[in-house]
């Protein structure tokens, strides 16, 4: 039976961040303190570049790293590409996959999605899986189905409480400063929710679902104060260390 779900703060530098970045990292490391221990759990996944060094400052710090990507196997002839196991190697415990900007910009389909998270659980990583629908999806009030769909297809057989996280980011909140009402998250989040338990039993009230798009220190109480809200993937707050605690400390 898993145990209350724990929040998460998590960040997604995105292709952001030369070594000038590292210093806003030790920043939220170093502000990452006892009362924010215990209450959340907080993720950085800055770019792979950073990724060694990175892991390095928060080894001592209980502030985890991880990746933005990994392709699905160990290794071999794929240019370009990073395996999980580099990631691990490199210091992550946790891994994005499925982004949007993924699905978009390389065409990964759900198989793709599937195929990934089995690598990260190959090596240990925890993968934050993202879904969500574009604005053309929610002004046809397909929101709830296309998320349904990409949660059933995206998350391979076996998830539990402590190796999946999804992250529902409605693709037009993203970068954009727009939000979904309160109301139309929750409904979103208990699909999700609903999706889980069916597959997963019980331990499918124990994954984790955050939400993310345009999180901002100004909204994060009342993103977070949402039920089935069990934390935050935040892009562009994410990279200064002042509105990522903020959005942290917004944590109930
Ligand atoms: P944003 O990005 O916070 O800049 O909207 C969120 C994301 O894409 O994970």
């Amino acid at each position: 039976m898993p145990g209350p779900r724990r929040t998460l703060i998590a960040g997604n530098w995105k292709m952001n961040g030369l070594k000038a970045q590292v210093p806003e990292f030790s920043a939220m490391a170093a502000g990452y303190d006892a009362t924010l221990q215990a209450k959340a759990d907080m993720l950085i996944c800055p770019p792979a570049t950073l990724l060694a060094r990175l892991a390095d400052i928060a080894a001592v710090t209980g502030v985890m790293v991880g990746g933005q990507d990994c392709h699905a196997l160990a290794s071999g002839a794929h240019t370009g590409d990073i395996s999980a196991e580099m990631l691990k190697d490199a210091g992550a415990s946790a891994v994005i996959l499925g982004h949007s900007e993924r699905r978009a910009d390389h065409r990964e389909g759900d198989a793709v999605v599937e195929a990934k998270v089995k690598a990260a659980w190959r090596t240990g990583l925890l993968p934050v899986v993202c879904v969500g629908e574009t604005l053309a999806e929610r002004e046809a009030g397909e929101a709830a189905n296309l998320v349904r769909r990409q949660v059933r297809q995206s998350v391979p057989d076996g998830a539990t409480a402590d190796t999946l996280v999804i992250a529902y980011e409605p693709i037009w909140a993203i970068g954009t400063g727009l939000i979904p009402s309160p109301e139309d998250v929750a409904e979103v989040h208990a699909t999700v929710r609903k999706v889980l338990v069916e597959r997963f039993g019980a331990e499918g009230n124990g994954i984790r679902i955050l939400y993310g798009g345009s999180v901002k220190p100004d909204n994060a109480a009342l993103l977070l104060s949402i039920p089935d809200v069990d934390g935050a993937l935040v892009g562009g707050a994410s990279l200064k260390a002042a509105d990522f605690l903020a959005i942290a400390r917004a944590a109930p």
